[in-house]
């Protein structure tokens, strides 16, 4: 194994290999079913979105897959560790096991483990729709702080540990070191030692991903990081989530309301309406796609005959492309995958 391998952070991403399949996942809520039958793949190495209007269920998709929420029935496989087939995945399940550890990564069945774990454990970050900094504590503070875990791992827990074991004092310069190359990718050293809240909202939001980052995720969950962004804060969120795509063994699975924040940065694109799939494919896709327009016209009876006109106006440019298909990906088949049915 070569010594970029042995760093599940540091290989070159693998493209196309399955990372998470969410299969026939539900969550209820009372009579209400906020995610219905859902199953999807992310690809590892891709930048993922999930889309759809107001209330769809993008959110609680995110909070069966960090444990927040446990869903009412389904699966949620997260496969970090390199090979791993659906036949290994079927093994976990059997087994009754909430994961299994194999070398730098492993299977973790998500929908079994409670949401500290997930983090832990199988390296899942998110961030929030509402942003969450630690306003007071200064930006550097922020960042360090998301190290707390790896620290106290380092401390063997214990007092002696904090108090200067060579181990814990290695891991503390480690974490300052992580610390700064976030904020020197964000373009916020300058403003290290100045409170979180006193920053402009669009630093904010790529404070909060950077500190996501310091605890180096295989999968980072972002809660619709573009609302209240202005063009140019956008610009720089997206040139962040590409710099993490390319540079960093971390894929990214991003909540967006704003369809050409999406179109731009996805490779792949996951369409929800009332909980269920609606589309899958790649940003050309499912811009094509009638049953998307639709979706996104909101069509009411007034409005049916535009959207009609506007729909045959995309089956026929849909018709003249060839691309595109069911799971619209064009992609190679993964194992394990659930399948791009609707
Ligand atoms: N904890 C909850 N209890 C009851 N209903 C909820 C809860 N969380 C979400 N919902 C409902 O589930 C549906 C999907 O919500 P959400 O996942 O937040 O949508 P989105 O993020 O796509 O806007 C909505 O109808 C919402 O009211
Ligand atoms: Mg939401």
């Amino acid at each position: 194994m070569s010594a970029a391998a042995a760093s599940p952070r540091h290989y070159a991403p693998l493209r196309h290999v399955l990372l998470v399949a969410i299969e026939h996942m539900t969550m209820r809520f009372g009579g209400l079913t906020a995610v219905d039958d859902l199953s999807f793949e992310v690809r590892r190495g891709d930048i993922t979105a999930l889309i759809g209007p107001n209330g769809a269920g993008k959110t609680t998709v995110f909070n069966c897959i960090t444990g927040f929420y446990k869903p009412s029935s389904g699966r949620i496989a997260l496969a970090s560790a390199e090979g791993v087939t659906s036949a290994d995945v079927a093994r976990v399940t059997r087994s009754g096991q909430r994961y299994h550890v194999n070398g730098n990564g492993g299977v973790f069945l998500l929908e079994r483990m409670p949401d500290f774990e997930i983090a832990a454990r199988a390296s899942v970050a998110r961030t929030f729709q509402n942003i969450r900094l630690f306003t007071g504590m200064t930006v550097l503070e922020n960042l360090v702080v998301a190290q707390h875990n790896r620290l106290m791992h380092a401390s063997g827990f214990s007092l002696l540990g904090l108090l200067g074991t060579a181990g814990y004092r290695r891991a503390e310069r480690a974490a300052v070191e992580r610390a700064l190359y976030w904020l020197d990718t964000i373009g916020l050293t300058a403003r290290a030692d100045d409170p979180a809240g006193d920053l402009p909202y669009g630093d904010q939001r790529r404070l909060e991903i950077a500190r996501a980052m310091c605890t180096d995720p295989v999968l980072l969950c972002l809660d619709e990081p573009a609302a209240g962004l202005n063009p140019r804060e956008s610009a720089d969120l997206n040139t962040l989530l590409r710099k993490i795509r390319d540079g960093h063994a971390t894929s990214i699975l991003l909540i967006e309301h704003d369809m050409s924040v999406v179109m731009e940065i996805s490779d792949h694109v996951v369409v929800l309406e009332h909980g269920a799939k609606i589309s899958d494919g790649t940003p050309d896709f499912v811009k094509n796609d009638p049953t998307v327009i639709a979706a996104y016209l909101g069509v009411d009876e007034s409005e049916e005959p535009a959207a009609e006109a506007e729909i045959e106006a995309a089956q026929r440019r849909g018709a003249r492309k060839a691309g595109g298909n069911g799971n619209g990906s064009g992609k190679p088949g993964t194992n394990g995958s659930p399948g791009g049915a609707r």
